[in-house]
């Protein structure tokens, strides 16, 4: 998968823009389309607290609006920085964003990449993190 140190890196820039004044918890995901276009994405805060966006649905949404539908893979980072670039811990995706990649995935094929840097990451199918989805052929 040539295409991991680029996503990893996307992801870790679209960090830097998070609005994230009330947790402080900043994340970056970027996600890449069948056609290999990568679109970056962070999380976005909001006075009445629960109306934030994760990071990860914020990049679905801007493939999405440009037409994407199929993606192959996304790489997530997010929380303490130990140094520039390097994060404490891995940050998996949220149950809703999970819900939301497999709206547009094969969740056999589809990996979700997470990073504590560009050399230290781990991967899994989306399969393995949302077993027995429910999805688009269910209905
Ligand atoms: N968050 C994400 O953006 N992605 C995740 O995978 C987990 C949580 C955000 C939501 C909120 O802005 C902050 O992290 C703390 O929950």
């Amino acid at each position: 998968m040539e295409y991991i140190n680029n996503l990893i890196c996307e992801a870790i820039n679209s960090r830097k823009k998070s609005y994230t004044p009330y947790s402080k918890f900043k994340v970056g995901a970027a996600l890449i389309t069948q056609d290999n276009e990568i679109y970056g994405g962070f999380n976005i805060e909001c006075a009445a607290y629960s109306v934030c966006n994760c990071a990860e649905r914020t990049a679905i949404f801007r493939a999405v609006f440009e037409g994407q539908r199929q993606f192959k893979a996304i790489a997530v980072v997010g929380g303490k920085e130990l140094e520039e670039d390097e994060f404490s811990s891995f940050c998996p995706p949220c149950g809703v964003c999970r819900q939301m990649l497999r709206e547009f995935c094969n969740p056999k094929e589809f990996k979700i990449i997470l990073a504590k840097k560009i050399s230290e990451y781990k991967i899994y199918t989306l399969e393995e993190l949302l077993p027995e989805s429910f999805g688009p052929e269910n209905l």
